[in-house]
């Protein structure tokens, strides 16, 4: 066996998968691309940050979270939070939240005409904003209750329904096991796990051990997730813990090539080349205003670990056109071409919050 069928194994893995009430968990799941997933990220897997890293072999895309409510309220602004890019190379969903069943049943009508392959539902958000409306992670704290209200989803969409949790709420409530297991009875085709509590946020390190352990018990397919670096680590988690994929979120930040690193593809690692075609596709969906907040943050965070980086960092910062800051880029990078890629360490603080 090959590596690369090796690795696409483990995407099918799961041993009660012909029992499942949706025989789209078999379909759905093989349509990625590879085991190595783009993790959703408020603010960042935007359509533009989608497009980069389907080019960069994702294996699945996800946008960030949208509320369900925003698409009743402020449809054309949500609506454009879910474009989808042309062509895409692999399955890419749409990620809602909200409190009700009925508006995010709503919402995935919507997710279904823009050409999206499934609606995932975010279990795992634990702002205080969300939480407290009853959404996110506040739905893991009632099993039986997520069941109805997922089971209620399901009967009313046509597009493949997952979702994305967190352990549980916190170390007294680790509702996992019974979570997957309604998220298993409602019809989902996978559950990803970031492996945290919600009282955790982004403190400690993620639970691998429970997320193998879930995955062992489990009868639909598994995704973890959670303080992946690079390439061998998320290659180590798959083999590890028998997960059918892993989603990487941060590590994508600093580290674009990383999705081409897992499935040992050939990676240029040019930090210009890559901001270039990034400025392609921000131009073509923002004005000048938006394009030239993305093109900062994307920057600093590519020079993330080299030296000098915190210097160039507040030089974006300081540039207040789309030229200046790629005059910049083009400078830094190549002054640090001939160096090795910064390690991304197990124990870095790197944006150490969001909305999963
Ligand atoms: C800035 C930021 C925004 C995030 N937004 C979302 C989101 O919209 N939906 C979601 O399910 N998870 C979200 N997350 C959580 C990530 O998907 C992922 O679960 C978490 O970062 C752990 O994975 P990592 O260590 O590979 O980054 C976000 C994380 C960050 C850092």
């Amino acid at each position: 066996m090959t590596a690369a069928n090796g690795i696409l194994m483990n995407l099918m893995q799961t041993p009660h998968l012909s029992d499942h009430p949706s025989s789209a968990a078999v379909r759905l799941i093989t349509r990625a691309r590879s085991p190595f997933w783009l993790a959703p990220m408020a603010g960042i897997t935007d359509v533009c940050f989608r497009q980069l890293m389907d080019e960069m072999q994702a294996g699945v895309l996800i946008s960030e979270l949208v509320s369900a409510k925003g698409l009743f309220y402020n449809s054309a602004k949500t609506r454009k939070m879910m474009r989808v890019h042309k062509n895409p190379g692999t399955i890419v969903g749409i990620q809602i939240f909200g409190e009700s069943s009925e508006d995010i049943a709503h919402a995935a009508n919507a997710v279904e005409e823009i050409g999206a392959d499934f609606v995932d539902i975010n279990l795992g958000c634990p702002v205080k904003k969300v939480v407290k409306k009853g959404c996110g992670a506040a739905l893991m704290r009632d099993p039986s209750y997520l069941e109805k209200f997922l089971s209620a989803i399901k009967k009313k969409i046509r597009l493949p329904l997952t979702v994305k949790m967190r352990t549980g709420w916190n170390e007294d409530e680790l509702t996992i096991h019974e979570c997957v297991e309604a998220a298993y009875q409602s019809g989902c085709e996978w559950v990803a796990i970031h492996g945290r509590t919600r009282a955790q946020g982004y403190e400690g390190r993620a639970n691998w051990n429970l997320i193998a352990e879930v995955k062992s018990r489990a009868k639909l397919p598994i995704i973890g997730n959670g303080d992946i670096r690079n390439a061998d680590q998320a290659k180590r988690r798959l083999q590890e813990t028998g997960v059918n994929a892993v989603m990487i979120g941060r590590a994508a930040l600093r580290n674009p090539w990383i999705f081409k690193e897992c499935i040992g593809a050939p990676a240029s690692r040019s930090g210009v080349q890559l901001l270039n075609r990034y400025l392609i596709g921000l131009r073509e969906n923002y004005d000048t205003r938006f394009t030239l907040i993305f093109l900062r943050k994307f920057s600093s965070w590519l020079a993330f670990g080299y030296p000098a980086a915190a210097k160039f960092r507040k030089n974006m910062f300081a540039c207040h056109s789309v030229a200046e800051v790629m005059q910049q880029a083009e400078k830094f990078f190549s002054q640090v071409a001939h160096l090795p890629p910064p390690v991304m360490e197990d124990d870095e603080a790197f944006m150490m919050g969001g909305h999963g």
